[in-house]
Order: structure tokens, then C-alpha cells, then sequence
């Protein structure tokens, strides 16, 4: 199947991996409610349509953060992703270099720091999870430093982790050890191209920057084990100020919701914060990051530098989430299906069908710059 969407990624995605990573993927938490909203209100928007403006030359580029990217848009942290294809990670960063894009690396990746860094030749971007040892985050940020990460996401939402029925159905997370591998086995066994590209030519599978305190041949049970003990549930604000301490350069908080909160980021020098409910996998019920964005970019838009992410399948969503007022877009679930369906080329080509109809939407809204595409083209308010 020729993919020419996100949606056609997601559907090759299914084909190609073992049903308990597909699962992990796609899934959201409980009902999984907000993850359908987020896809739903952002669906639901409508663009003004203008006519009749020269539309012939276009710039997508935008500045984050002190530098210049080709697209206003970031491969968000996704965990694990380096399963859906051999050192996923490394293709999926590459994918991003080559786009002018930036690749933010989860704190829970297959591949680590030191692995990316060496496969890519511009600076990528870290997630950091709350860890109850600071020892062990306090030696993550200087490896983070070391490999030159040009900024720290810190997420918030995830005190900790949502509850997600998928999972345990899948054989992924709950099951007790041996007959959860024995599942997971299986699965893979019907996916044969995966288990050749991943399972044997993938190896070493660990979890790279928890290798160090979880060991080098770990099981993914060992993994959501070491996940339930570790993060830290008495993370506060006051935390901010420590992390802050150990991380010169851009601090930006992922996983704000609330416009309160927002100013509570703004307050502590935040350089910007990422308007998520992290795909609907955390707070089921939570509002959709549409619905959230416009209210937080009224009260903090002027402070700091507004992301989003949530429910981002084209390049017009893409359009809709600035519209709303973010100035840079995450996209999750879309570079994970793409790399789950075709390696680094499949995540170049999504980013590509993305620019494309970006452009198309900038064109029929009648926008020639990414700082054109304001809550002007909204047809009507959220
Ligand atoms: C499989 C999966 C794993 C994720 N892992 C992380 C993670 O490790 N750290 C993090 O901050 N967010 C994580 N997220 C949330 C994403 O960064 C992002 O907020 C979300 O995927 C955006 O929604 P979208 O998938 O609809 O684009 C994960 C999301 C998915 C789908």
C-alpha cells in the first residue's frame, strides 16, 4: 500500500508491528475519551476561506528558541519508539535532521543519548521525566549536555502513568512475567519482517539511558516496574528550581493544561511550555489541547513561547493548532506510525505529505508566512 496521509501510516503501522507495540502506540488511557478529542475538536475547526491574494512563493520557516527551523513542527518524545524499527530512534532523529526539524529524544528510549547524538550532526532536543533518584536525572542532563541537546522538555503530566486498558489486554504491561512474554512472543512471531529487523538486528534491546540503573538485558515488565517505582509522584513546582540548577539552556514544560498553571510556568522563567495532555494517554476526560490552547495563549502568550500537541494528523492540523495561537506543533503518534511503517524513510515522507499540505492550507487561507497564520483564518472562535 502507497501511503499518501498520516491515516495511511497508521494502517501500515498495524500490518507491520507485533499487535502489543501497535496497541502501545495507538492507545490512549481509559475510554480514551480525550485521545478522541483531541482528533475530534482539532477536525472540527474551520479556516476561513480567502481568494484572490498571490499565493506563489510561501515560507514555512519559523524561529524556536534561537533557531531556525524549516517547519513549525518537532517529533515529540514518544517512549519506546525505537522498537517500531531497528535503532528507531537514530533513523527517526536523521528523518528529522534532514527535514530542518527538531527530534526531541525521550527520557525512556531504546536508543540513548550518546546513540543519537553519534548518528545525527545538529543538536536534538530531550525529554526529562521527574525521577525519584536525582542522582541519576542529575547525571541524564549532563549527558544531555554532553551530546549537545539544544533544549530540556520537562514533562509534567506524568506524576504517574495513566491507565491504560489497552496495554494490559495486549499482553504488554500486567501480564506476569513468562506468560506476558510468551504472549508478546507470539505476537511477534506473526509479524516476521519486525522480528528480523527488530528483534534480531535490533539488538541490543534496552531502554539506553536507563540502562545504567536498570541493566543491560531487561524485559518490558522490568521496564513499567522500574517505570511504576521510580517516577516521582512528589514532584512540585518547587522541583522546577532544581532541574532549572542543572540545565543552562531552553526549559520548556510539556504537559500544561490549565491556564493557571500556565502562569505558574511563566512566573518561575519557563522559557516556554507545551500545551498537552500527552495524547490522551494521562487524564482521561481532560479537554481536548485545542479547546485548552486559545485560553492559555490569552494568559501567557505573551511570556513565554506556546507548543501544542494532541490529536496532529496533516498538515492542516498542523495550520489549526497556530491558528490557535501555538507557535510550534509536536506530533506524536504520526512519526511512530511512519517509522513503525517504513524506517527513517517513512518519517522523511510524513514530513514531506506534512509541508505539502501546509502549504496548500496557507495557500487557500491566503497566507504566505507562518506569522500570517493567526486566529484571523479561524472561521469561527472555540
Ligand atoms: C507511544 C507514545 C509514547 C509516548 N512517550 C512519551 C514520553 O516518553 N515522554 C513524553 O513527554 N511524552 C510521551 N508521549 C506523548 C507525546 O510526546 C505527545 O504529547 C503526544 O503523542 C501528542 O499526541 P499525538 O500522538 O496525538 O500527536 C508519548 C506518546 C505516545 C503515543
Amino acid at each position: 500500500m502507497k501511503a499518501v496521509s498520516v491515516s495511511d501510516y497508521r494502517q501500515l503501522a498495524r500490518r507491520r508491528l507485533p499487535h502489543f507495540l501497535f496497541e502501545y502506540i495507538d492507545g490512549g488511557s481509559h475510554s480514551e475519551v480525550t485521545l478522541r478529542r483531541n482528533i475530534d475538536d482539532l477536525e472540527a475547526i474551520a479556516l476561513r476561506q480567502r481568494v484572490l491574494r498571490d499565493v506563489s512563493t510561501l515560507d514555512l520557516t519559523t524561529d524556536l528558541f534561537g533557531s531556525k527551523l524549516s517547519l513549525p513542527i518537532v517529533l515529540a518524545p514518544v517512549g519506546l519508539a525505537g522498537l517500531n524499527a531497528r535503532r528507531g530512534e537514530v533513523q527517526a532523529a536523521r528523518a528529522a535532521e534532514a527535514a530542518g526539524v527538531p527530534f526531541c529524544l525521550s527520557t525512556v528510549s531504546a536508543c540513548s543519548l550518546e546513540e543519537v547524538r553519534r548518528g545525527v550532526t545538529h543538536p536534538f532536543w530531550f525529554q526529562l521525566y521527574m525521577i525519584r533518584d536525582r542522582g541519576f536525572m542529575r547525571d541524564l542532563l549532563a549527558q544531555a549536555a554532553a551530546a549537545h541537546c539544544s533544549a530540556l522538555v520537562f514533562t509534567v503530566d506524568m506524576p504517574v502513568p495513566g491507565t491504560r486498558y489497552r496495554d494490559l489486554r495486549s499482553g504488554l504491561a500486567g501480564a506476569p512475567g513468562l506468560i506476558g512474554a510468551a504472549r508478546r512472543t507470539g505476537q511477534a512471531l506473526l509479524r516476521p519482517r519486525w522480528t528480523w529487523d527488530v528483534g534480531v538486528c535490533g539488538r541490543p534491546h534496552t531502554l539506553g539511558n536507563v540502562a545504567p540503573v536498570l541493566g543491560n538485558d531487561t524485559g518490558l515488565e522490568d521496564f513499567f516496574a522500574w517505570m511504576r517505582g521510580n517516577f516521582d509522584p512528589t514532584v512540585t513546582w518547587d522541583d522546577l528550581e532544581w532541574v532549572r540548577s542543572h540545565w543552562a539552556g531552553p526549559l520548556i514544560l510539556k504537559g500544561i493544561l490549565d491556564a493557571s498553571d500556565a502562569r505558574h510556568a511563566a512566573d518561575l522563567g519557563a522559557s516556554g511550555i507545551v500545551v498537552s495532555n500527552h495524547g490522551g494517554r494521562q487524564l482521561d476526560g481532560a479537554p481536548s489541547t485545542a479547546r485548552a490552547l486559545p485560553a492559555i495563549v490569552a494568559a501567557v502568550g505573551d511570556r513565554l513561547t506556546i507548543l501544542a500537541d494532541g490529536g496532529v494528523r496533516s498538515g492542516l492540523d498542523v495550520v489549526r493548532m497556530l491558528a490557535l495561537g501555538a507557535k510550534g506543533v509536536l506530533i506524536g503518534r504520526a512519526w511512530a506510525y511512519a517509522l513503525a511503517a517504513r524506517g527513517e524513510a517513512g518519517v522523511s515522507h510524513m514530513l514531506e505529505l506534512m509541508a505539502a499540505e501546509m502549504r496548500v492550507t496557507m495557500s487557500l487561507t491566503g497566507c504566505m508566512r507562518i506569522s500570517d497564520v493567526t486566529r484571523d483564518i479561524l472561521a469561527q472562535e472555540l
